[in-house]
């Protein structure tokens, strides 16, 4: 079976999916998202990505059309109808179709949508090697906990990293390193894992929490705080985490090199505990 999509209750191909050029998701971003993957047909985490979920709907208002269980259930049907042991399941859900009106009426029916494709994952050499990152400016709105399909900041600063040659955009607000522009960005200074806090700047990465829950276990030093980015350049090691990288090392951040512009030690370490916690 080819890629699956799945529009309001209804499994169909991808090709043949639509909704209505009205969806307010279509016309104002309004509505949020969830990027899951899977290894060997087994969704990774699938229960902090639908928490994730009813938090960013809760935020901006969205009922959210399933339970957990229904939602896993649904899941579960898309990928096995779709045979692709190594998918990329994404979720939106937006407010509903309407006649466009920025505000919007309470009774509307929200659009749900998912989509089940065949994930390509990093080229090892790219994880054996790690990346180049360049910094830019964050210019998203305040509240990038929520995970809303308002990306064009993300899609801009994703955009400059790839003209520049760069993997990644790392997103700095007044100075400070907040995330990448897919991911998020761990540094290691000193022995001492640091990485931005949770709250209103960052969104709360899945694979962030369940490092740092690793990291926990392996006994390391964490601070939960804004890195500046002169900081993270003189970083001994740089890493990014997200559902697509997972546990990426950045070797140059703007063209300067990061320690000896190999993975780090404590990069590796990580990386092995999170490959281990898949198997
Ligand atoms: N993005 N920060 C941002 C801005 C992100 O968009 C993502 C993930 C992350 C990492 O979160 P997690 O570990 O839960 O995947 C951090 C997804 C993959 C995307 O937009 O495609």
């Amino acid at each position: 079976m080819p890629d699956i999509a799945f529009v309001n209750g209804r499994f169909l191909p991808l090709a043949d999916a639509v909704i209505s050029i009205e969806d307010r998701g279509f016309q104002f971003g309004d509505g949020v998202y969830e990027v899951i993957r899977t290894y060997r047909g087994r969704p990774f985490e699938v229960e902090a990505h639908l928490e994730r979920l009813d938090k960013s709907s809760r935020a901006l208002n969205l009922p959210q059309p399933y339970s957990h269980s229904r939602w896993k259930q649904l899941i579960d049907e898309a990928v096995g109808r779709s045979s692709h042991s190594e998918a990329k399941i994404y979720i939106q859900i937006t407010r509903g179709s309407a006649p466009r009106d920025h505000a919007y009426s309470s009774d509307l029916v929200p659009t749900t949508v998912m989509t089940v494709r065949q994930l390509h994952s990093l080229d090892p050499k790219v994880m054996a090697s790690g990346v180049e990152v360049v910094s830019t400016e964050d210019v998203r709105w305040g509240r990038c906990d929520i995970k809303s399909v308002n990306l064009l900041a993300n899609v801009f600063a994703r955009q400059q990293a790839k003209i520049a040659g760069a993997f990644e955009a790392i997103l700095v607000k007044d100075g400070l390193v907040t995330e990448g522009a897919v991911s998020n960005v761990m540094a290691i200074q000193g022995g001492t894992l640091v990485t931005a806090p949770e709250g209103h700047r960052i969104l709360s990465g899945v694979t962030r929490s369940v490092i740092l829950r690793l990291a926990r276990e392996d006994g390391f030093r964490i601070e939960e705080r804004y890195l500046s980015i002169s900081e993270l350049r003189d970083a001994d090691e740089v890493f990014l985490t997200g559902t697509t990288v997972e546990v990426l090392g950045v070797v140059g951040v703007d063209g300067k090199a990061i320690g000896s512009a190999k993975p780090g030690r404590l990069t590796l370490q990580l990386s092995k505990r999170f490959r281990d916690r898949i198997a």
